[in-house]
């Protein structure tokens, strides 16, 4: 199947864990690499690495002390009060949300940083220069620390301290450095504690959304683990926009997930369903599959294919039609797809022989 031939070039693979979604999913990046086709991968779990390292790509650990950086207040044609606005959103994600008097502090203090640098919303051209970097902020927020009334310095402290963990030493600490002129670039955010990943997922996806617009050839971004952002209201918006706009600048999303709740309740996820040509579904949970029948009217027997499905078994949606699907791997993918903990380069032979 020719993605790009779809009415839109997105796609959703769905089912409960250990089905054979992300390795479905590999498969699909392997054979797209060899077309020519560019790949970004946001990586929760680190099982990509090997596929971007087989094609000569680049893997980007996102962890403390990490070369690669994004600055996630670099403005890309917007003023520095938009970015602001931008960011008011990021902080709410490190934070777990933002009270009235934090935004007001997280303002101020991103005003003095763009000031410090020049960069002035009365002066559109002062927009080019350098902008400050989010350790700047948190140099400025440790100064307010020392000085106003009493409540401002505990605001300050209490800010200081929750927001040092993700920006000391961060990969959005400093100036951007990171490019993703390879083939594939894979994003592995699998050595983050959890309560981090959703700040640094925004930042990433930012990124990578405003650099894959500038051109016209043809890629894909691969979101694996896509429930944990479908979940926070602020990616929601963000994953919505992806995929409405995605098919003008030939990018081809493709969600990998395995709550089928988020996607059936949510409006972002309901926007995924309305917005993704093709669909996978892999095997289903009891719990869910009364919503999948509702949603995809699954037939009594599709509904006991999918209760039953083995790993790398499905029903393939798209272009009006139903296909049920068994993803066979050759043996040198299989030994790039699989993330079975137990299989040595020997038994990646063996599990080979016995999925055929
Ligand atoms: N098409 C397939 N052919 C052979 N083996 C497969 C296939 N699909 C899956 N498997 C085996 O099942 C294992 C689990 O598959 P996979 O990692 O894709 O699960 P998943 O659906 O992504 O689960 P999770 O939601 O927990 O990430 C694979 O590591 C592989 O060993
Ligand atoms: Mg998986």
């Amino acid at each position: 199947m020719d993605l790009f031939s779809l009415s839109n070039y997105n796609g959703l693979i769905l089912g409960t864990s250990g089905g054979g979604k992300s390795f479905a999913a590999k498969l699909i990046i392997m054979r797209s690499l060899l077309a020519g086709i560019r790949a970004i991968i946001i990586d929760p779990q680190g099982e990509y690495c090997g596929i971007a390292k087989a094609f000569g790509g680049q893997i980007i650990y996102i962890k403390r002390g990490c070369r690669e950086t994004i600055n996630p207040l670099e403005l890309s044609g917007e003023s520095p009060a938009e970015r602001i606005l931008w960011a008011q959103t990021l902080f709410s994600l490190m934070l777990g949300g933002l009270t009235g008097g934090q935004g007001e502090i997280i303002t101020r203090a991103l005003e003095a940083a763009y000031e410090s640098k020049g960069v002035l919303n009365s002066d559109q051209q002062s927009w080019q220069l350098e902008t400050p970097t989010l350790s700047a902020v948190l140099e400025i927020i440790a100064k307010w620390r020392k000085r106003g009334s009493n409540e401002e310095r505990q605001a300050c402290s209490f800010l200081y301290s929750r927001l040092w963990p993700h920006i000391h030493g961060s990969f959005m600490g400093n100036k951007t450095n990171v490019n993703l002129d390879k083939q594939v670039v894979c994003f592995s955010i699998a050595q983050m504690p959890d309560w981090m990943k959703p700040a640094a997922m925004f930042v990433i996806m930012e990124h990578v959304h405003k650099r894959m617009q500038t051109d016209k050839e043809r890629k894909m971004l691969i979101i694996d683990e896509a429930w944990s952002l479908l979940r926070h209201e602020e990616h929601s918006a963000h994953i919505f926009e992806l995929v409405k706009t995605a098919r003008k600048f030939n990018l081809s999303v493709m969600l990998i997930t395995q709550e089928a709740e988020d996607l059936l309740c949510t409006p972002a996820g309901k926007a995924v369903i309305a917005n993704t040509a093709w669909k996978l579904l892999c095997r289903q949970d009891s719990a869910v599959i009364g919503g999948m029948r509702e949603k995809f009217a699954l037939s009594v027997q599709e509904q006991s294919f999918l209760l039953t499905a083995a790993p790398g078994e499905g029903l393939l949606f798209a272009m009006n039609e139903r296909i049920p699907l068994k993803i066979i791997a050759c043996e040198q993918e299989y030994a790039l797809a699989t993330t079975n903990p137990n299989e040595t380069a020997g038994e990646k032979k063996q599990g080979w022989q016995n999925a055929k």
